[in-house]
């Protein structure tokens, strides 16, 4: 099997390093109006804002703050209705990967006509024009600071959907590591396992002889390996740090997808866990990945051996045994970060399976995997085997 047809073209420009926030003023025309859009404050403790603001010099500029993690429809609509109303033309997302989502949400959603809602239902594909955006992101995991995807949340109905159009990648995004320092662990610890993930998704699919893609993915994987738990053991070591955002960004900006199958099943099952559970995300891949390589062993078998050989260096007559030890190291990696891989370690029980099977049929998320074989009833197995 041969290489896909593919289209690459990724906009972002992306500014990386030490005191790189103050080129927001080359960044922002002067005359723009700017909505800088914040979290629960974290970057108000750690001086971000106060540097973000600092390099917006004379530009006109108000707060909105309040976007929770998995951002929800309800607060962003809070911010469309303050632009519409006193008419912002930049929106600057300063904090993670749910300050960003919220920020893509609503820079397509502004110039909407009709329920914004149906935005999201549609997958993203009913934006038609945005206004500009831009990022200073604070925690590397979610490559959102790269890629042209969100995830929003409505609490009131359980969803939790996935956006994309290629209007909703960011102008720029500044990534200044030293302000990624104050994470706590467990976050550091979930953008390592998420960044991690994304690149399994997009790797242990089936082969199609992509040997670029394959090299890049497995760099990707051991550089997350190697200094993952540097970063989480020494938050200020700034090169181990750099090296960490480096990795989740590029994760997830397009590259290592091109031309090659997709798995992404564990991200849909995992968005139906945080709905119902408020797990966090990474967490929740945690917990599902294991069990659904397991599940698939058979239909990816010759990336799991590839996987096994080339990232953990596992060797065996017995190729079987090489997919086992390749499923327990990815387990044990992601406990030795301090992320628990069972339900049952986040005091869910198995009357999780009925419901989050009953929430995959709900958003029509029947036919999942890069072979479109993930069932209700192959979901169903993996819930159950991640209890
Ligand atoms: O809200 P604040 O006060 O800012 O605190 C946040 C939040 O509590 C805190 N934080 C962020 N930067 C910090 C900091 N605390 C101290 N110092 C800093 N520098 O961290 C907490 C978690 O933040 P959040 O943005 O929710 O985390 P993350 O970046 O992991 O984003 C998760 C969201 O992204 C979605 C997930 O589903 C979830 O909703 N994803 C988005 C993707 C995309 N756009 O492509 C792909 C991913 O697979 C993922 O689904
Ligand atoms: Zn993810």
């Amino acid at each position: 099997m041969a290489l896909q047809n593919f289209e690459f073209c990724n906009p972002t420009r992306i500014v990386f390093g030490k005191q790189t926030i103050q080129q927001l003023d080359k960044l922002i025309p002067e005359a723009s109006k700017i909505l800088i859009v914040i979290g629960g404050g974290s970057v108000r403790k750690n001086g971000t804002l106060d540097e973000v603001e600092q390099a917006l010099g004379k530009r006109s500029f108000a707060v909105f703050e309040g976007i929770e993690p998995n951002p929800t429809f309800e607060t962003a609509m809070l911010a469309v209705e303050k632009i519409r109303k006193e008419n912002f033309d930049f929106v600057l997302g300063v904090g993670g990967g749910s300050v960003m989502d919220a920020c893509k949400f609503i820079a397509g959603a502004v110039k909407y006509q009709g329920d914004t809602w149906d935005i999201v239902l549609s997958g993203g594909e009913k934006i038609t024009q945005v206004i500009p955006f831009g990022f200073v992101p604070t925690l590397p995991a979610t490559g959102s600071e790269m890629n042209s995807g969100g995830v929003i949340s409505r609490k009131s109905t359980f969803d939790k959907l996935p956006i994309h159009s290629s209007l909703l990648f960011p102008l720029f995004s500044i990534w200044d590591p030293t302000k990624t320092y104050s994470l706590p662990k467990r976050q550091v610890a979930n953008g390592i396992v998420d960044a991690f993930i994304h690149t399994v998704e997009q790797y242990i699919t089936y082969s199609v002889n992509a040997c670029v893609q394959d090299r890049f993915a497995e760099g990707l994987l051991l550089t997350l390996i190697e200094e993952g738990p540097k970063t989480l053991e020494n938050p200020e070591d700034y090169e181990a740090r750099a090296n960490f955002i480096w990795a989740a960004t590029m994760a997830l900006n397009g590259l290592i997808s091109t031309g090659v199958p997709s798995d992404w099943a564990t991200h849909m099952i995992g968005h139906e866990l945080t709905i119902l559970y408020g797990i966090d995300h990474g967490q929740t891949l945690a917990i599902i990945l294991p069990s659904l390589l397991n599940e698939m062993r058979n239909d990816k078998r010759s990336k799991l051996l590839q996987y096994g050989r080339r990232v953990w260096g596992i060797e065996h007559q017995d190729e079987e045994k090489i997919i086992d030890e390749a499923i327990a190291k990815t387990r044990a990696f992601f406990e030795s970060l301090g992320i628990k891989t069972h339900l049952r370690d986040y005091g869910v029980d198995d009357s999780a399976v009925d419901k989050v099977v009953e929430q995959l049929q709900r958003h029509n998320l029947t036919a999942l995997g890069e072979r479109k074989n993930i069932t209700p009833e192959v979901s169903r197995r993996i819930v159950e085997a991640s209890l």
